[in-house]
């Protein structure tokens, strides 16, 4: 029997290590669905057209540290608004979120397009100082050359655009469970998450 959790939210609210933490608390499989935008914008910063790229996409598009640094995210912003693209996604997530034994999904639309039937949804959030603080700390940890004030912008740049485009906008979906992660550690951020997957397990 499937079940899935979908896990959305702004960049770097803590959605990510959220949704593998609890992936790895159930035993569940988990896909961090914003690899697969940023594997289509590094795709198109490379000279090839989006929507082609989205189904040529292989498990080698979601390697390299490239892939986590601003400037694939701002490329991944970009293609994740073109319909083409966001359709030639769609069958490879939702076919995850029904795998047998439980999946974890987690980026910006898999409660309200990819699977609207989740028997849970988070929608997770921070601050925007607290996001991009600690961003920077991933990032530099990782080996990447930013500044704090770079990772501010490219945040601030990409939740205006996730949230304005026409296809597939962030937004909670009506029955999400809501997750500030501002003042949380991320053991407090995890417990709340497991309190609402255990409610929806009973
Ligand atoms: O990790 P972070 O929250 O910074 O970003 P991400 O989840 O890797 O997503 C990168 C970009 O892909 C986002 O800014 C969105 O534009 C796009 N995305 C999307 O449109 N839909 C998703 N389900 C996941 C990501």
């Amino acid at each position: 029997m499937s079940f899935t959790v979908a896990i959305d939210g702004p960049a770097a609210s803590g959605k990510g290590t959220i949704a593998k933490a609890l992936a790895a608390h159930y035993g569940f499989a988990h896909l961090d669905t914003g690899l697969l935008y940023r594997a289509v914008g590094r795709r198109m910063l490379n000279g090839e057209r989006p929507a082609e790229a989205a189904l040529a996409l292989t498990a080698e598009d979601l390697e390299g540290e490239d892939l986590r640094g601003p400037d694939v995210a701002q490329a991944a912003s970009k293609v994740a608004a073109l319909p083409g693209v966001r359709a030639a996604l769609v069958d490879f997530q939702r076919a995850f979120a029904r795998r047998a034994g439980g999946a974890v999904l987690d980026g910006r639309d898999i409660g309200t397009v990819i699977c609207p039937e989740a028997q849970v949804k988070l929608y997770v959030t921070a601050s925007d100082d607290v996001r991009a603080g600690r961003r920077l700390a991933e990032l530099l940890a990782r080996g990447l050359d930013v500044t704090r004030e770079g990772v501010l912008e490219d945040i601030r740049a990409r939740d205006a655009r996730d949230s304005a485009r026409a296809t597939a906008p962030l937004r909670p979906a009506e029955d999400a469970v809501l997750l500030d992660t501002t003042t949380l550690s991320i053991a407090e951020a995890l417990a709340d998450a497991i309190a609402a997957v255990d409610a929806a397990r009973a």
